[in-house]
């Protein structure tokens, strides 16, 4: 039987399960295109279930053998099987507690969606999060219902790995057992022919805990950071947050084929390998620092997403969120606190104020969805650890902590919601969080408007909160916004240090007297709150921020704004950059009292995409192909005008013979390499020429690269394939790099031809990703070409790759999310792609939900 079209599920209509399970046995019989999965599970009825009293169990793509019931078959009459679900009745079960026991067939090896289990590379593996579990058996595939797992895996492969402590292994066969109960969606298989990297580690508790990363052969030297990574992760977490590893194992596995970045299943985190495997000469500086970020985020899911998990989907933020700001914070204790959150308020902008600026903004916690693997996003995920953030600037640094112990202790081993997150820090604190509560109930960024009056030695700031209209919600309620602010005198001293304003209403005023002069105040310090500022405050004051805040994020921010106003004035009227922002830039990137990072960070020019939003925000129709050229004159600019300083960095900033991925050396090669950006062009490429052949590391290899394909050099591209071309993940990078630094015009030309590269193997996503997004993220002044073509390309493979991998597919459709930004031109042609890929026969509920979210 069909299902209808699929529709919305919304948060109202939660209702607890009929059946909660206390074991499940399941065996596996490994076959690339037949295996079977037999399972038992034992069901017990809920008390707080409907009184219906049905077994509902999902499942799809499945081959059903046989189904039993305490041990008697059933008949097709004794259930009701749709393409999505099989109904027990009430009225067919013995009783209020039974066992299920049913044999299905499923094809890995046909799975291209790479979803539930499927195979990579001759090896199997599974991704179960959010709903991939109901593609490997019948079952009630929901968070809140957790159970102990037993496994048995039968194949010839010499590695065989689930969940949990393995209790027996022989020829051709091993078990698992998983003692802590978890949510289908934590489930996780691997098989296949893999070498372990091994460590071990010992517990606060003095447990000692058996660690492996499992690669392909030839991989095995390439574990090395993230093994280091993991063993970091597990001593700070038992420091910071006093939690420890549960297991006597702790398996990671890397995987080619991989829709997202990791999986925190039990003991088992299944990692895109991309985010494993590293050396100096393979990978850069930033694909260590995400290799330790991720394998924290993943670590630290253990509690804060499988000891205690959510009760249904839209309680995702209160795993994702929670376990973002954690590894934000590990981040920031393992490297340089500020240049972490620059980087991360940098991400927030980029992608999630992008989002809720658009067609796609969503709650924190959304009201309904259609395909909840839509709903991965850098809202739920990277507003929801902003979220975190400002409750422990609100209760304290102690409050905080408290409330964290008691959210571990109170809720162990349960599936939650945010109500029981919020719950502990009110239990703690005796504080009324329910205005608080608005940040995940009310989509779109709080903008905050400032007003300033100074006289008579008193200073008045007026802060005004609004939240433009967001798709469903038309108007908003304050919110509760904490504002981080200090004073400074106009000589740059502080006068009054960093203090907190709770914005409660609508508006709010702070009055200061006894001041001698005119202050310059400094808001909204370390990002203290996701919003964004409306407030233009003069040249000079910025300049001074710039250079005397001594709060390390408005000091960057200060030059920020700066760089965008001056991309503006150049983009509205030619207007050159000022002089006194070129030497502001100069002195910051000279001065030696500021870290390396920090001043690459500070060098960095505002992305493509930014400036288009800028220019929004400013109430102008962005033309990408204008701001292309105007960021890469004022890029010029700076390297003709700052030239002897940055020719002085590029000598001094070398960080000497034996490579480390740590924070002080990949500084250095930050800024060393931004001064060498920002020069290149000044001697026809000599230099960069001379920088790409001596690297002996990825990072300065590519910094080099880029710059050579910005001047057009005609051989770079084939000499780094050349020596380049066995390796995936490099090859990855030679992809995106190129199509990113075409030419506009020539870009889409590019990312054609590359589509016909033997190399393109467009059913891996990673090599899908690095090709198409490095036209739309890459080179958006390419992707919007005003002939469409851009538009065209990525429609094309859309609809495509939809067919075989829709959550990808889906995911990258958000390239067409800033439509509304551009001219009624380009406005129509992005329409009738839209138009086009919406009517495409067959398309996935995945990317038909994402189209017509786009399109509203
Ligand atoms: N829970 C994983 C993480 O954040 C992400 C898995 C998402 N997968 C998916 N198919 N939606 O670490
Ligand atoms: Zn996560």
């Amino acid at each position: 039987m069909k299902d209808a079209a699929p529709t919305a599920i919304h948060l109202a209509d939660y209702r607890p399960p009929n059946y909660l399970i206390d074991e499940v046995h399941l065996s596996f019989r490994l076959d690339p295109g037949a295996t079977r999965v037999i399972s038992r599970i034992r069901f017990r009825a809920n008390p707080e279930g409907l009184d219906d009293g049905n077994l509902i169990l999902d499942g799809e793509k499945l081959r059903l053998v046989e189904a039993r019931i305490d041990g008697s078959p059933l008949t097709a009459l004794d259930y009701l099987l749709t393409d999505t679900h099989l109904t027990v009745p009430a009225a067919r079960l013995p009783g209020d507690s039974f066992v299920w026991e049913a044999e299905v067939e499923i094809a890995p090896r046909d799975n291209t969606a790479l979803e539930g289990l499927y195979m990579s590379n001759g090896m199997y593996c599974t991704q179960s999060e959010a709903e991939g579990f109901r593609k490997i058996t019948f079952y009630p595939d929901r968070p809140d219902v957790m159970a102990p797992f037993t496994v048995r895996i039968e194949s010839e492969l010499p590695v065989l790995l689930s969940n949990g402590n393995q209790t027996s292994q022989g020829p051709g066969f091993a078990e698992w057992h998983d003692p802590w109960p978890k949510p289908a969606y934590l489930f996780a298989l691997v098989a296949g022919d893999l070498r372990p990297v091994s460590d071990r580690f010992t517990t606060m508790d003095g447990k000692e805990v058996a660690l492996n990363i499992w690669v392909r052969p030839g991989d095995e030297d390439r574990c090395g950071y993230a093994m280091d990574a993991l063993k970091r992760s597990m001593t700070w977490e038992e420091n910071v947050y006093r939690r420890a590893y549960d297991l006597d194992i702790f398996n990671i596995v890397a995987v080619d084929d991989f829709n997202m970045g990791a999986m925190e299943n039990k003991g088992l985190n299944i990692f895109n390998s991309k985010y494993v495997l590293a050396s100096p000469e393979t990978a850069t500086d930033r694909d260590f620092d995400f290799i330790e970020r991720i394998i924290a985020h993943e670590y630290f899911h253990n509690w804060t997403g499988n000891r205690i998990t959510c009760r249904d989907w839209f309680q995702l933020c209160l795993k994702e969120g929670l376990t973002v700001f954690r590894d934000q914070q590990f981040t920031e204790d393992m490297r340089s606190a500020p240049v972490k959150r620059i980087e991360d308020v940098l991400q927030l902008r980029t992608r999630q104020f992008r989002e809720d600026a658009g067609p796609l903004a969503h709650n924190v916690r959304p009201d309904s969805y259609i395909e909840i693997n839509n709903f991965y996003t850098a809202t739920v995920y990277e507003k929801g650890a902003e979220l975190i953030r400002m409750l422990r600037l609100l209760v304290g640094v102690e409050a905080y902590d408290q409330a964290l112990q008691l959210y571990f202790d109170r809720h162990d081993g349960q599936a939650c919601t945010i109500e029981d997150w919020l719950a502990v820090f009110e239990d703690v604190t005796a504080r009324d969080l329910s205005q608080f509560k608005r940040w995940y109930t009310q989509a779109g960024t709080p903008h905050v408007t400032v007003r300033e009056h100074f006289e008579d030695g008193t200073y008045r700031l007026t802060l005004r909160q609004t939240v433009p209209p967001t798709p469903d919600q038309p108007l908003k309620e304050p919110a509760v916004i904490p504002v981080a602010f200090g004073l400074l005198s106009p000589a740059g001293i502080e006068t009054h240090p960093t203090r907190i304003i709770e914005l409660v209403d609508p508006e709010t005023t702070i009055v200061i007297d006894g001041l001698a002069e005119r202050p310059v105040p400094s808001l909204l310090r370390g990002f203290s709150a996701p919003v964004i500022l409306d407030h233009a405050p003069s040249f000079e004051d910025r300049a001074l921020l710039l250079a005397h805040d001594t709060d390390p994020f408005n000091r960057w921010e200060a030059g920020r704004s700066l760089a965008r106003e001056t991309l503006l004035a150049m983009l509205a009227d030619g207007t050159a950059p000022a002089p006194a922002f070129l030497d502001g830039l100069a002195r910051l990137a000279a001065d030696e009292t500021l870290d390396a990072d920090f001043r690459a960070l500070a060098l960095a020019l505002p992305s493509e995409d930014d400036i288009a939003q800028g220019a929004v925000d400013a109430g102008l129709v962005p033309d990408p192909t204008a701001i292309h050229a105007t960021r890469k004159t004022l890029k010029e600019t700076i390297g003709r005008h700052l030239k002897p300083t940055l020719d002085a960095l590029y000598e001094a900033m070398d960080p000497g013979p034996v490579y480390s991925p740590d924070a002080g050396q990949s500084g250095k090669r930050a800024l060393r390499n931004a001064a060498l950006g920002l020069t290149a062009h000044l001697d026809a490429g000599e230099r960069a020429l001379a920088h790409y052949e001596a690297a002996d590391n990825m990072t300065d290899q590519l910094a080099g690269f880029g710059c050579l394909l910005d001047i057009g050099d005609p051989d770079i591209a084939t000499r780094f394939h050349d020596q380049w071309r066995d390796d995936r993940l490099v090859m990855d990078k030679w992809f995106l790099l190129q199509i990113a630094h075409a030419a506009p015009e020539k870009a889409v030309a590019l990312a054609e031809t590359l589509t016909g590269h033997p190399l393109f193997d467009w059913k891996n996503p990673n090599r899908f990703r690095s090709l198409v997004s490095g036209l739309t993220v890459g080179n958006p002044a390419g992707f919007h070409d005003p002939s469409g073509a851009g538009y065209a390309f990525l429609a094309d493979w859309l609809i495509r790759l939809d067919r075989l991998n829709p959550q990808t597919a889906a995911r990258m459709s958000t390239a067409f999310e800033t439509w509304k930004r551009y001219d009624a031109d380009r406005q129509a042609l992005i329409a009738a792609e839209l138009t086009r890929i919406a009517g495409t026969d067959g398309l996935s509920p995945d990317l038909s939900e994402m189209i017509a979210r786009i399109r509203a």
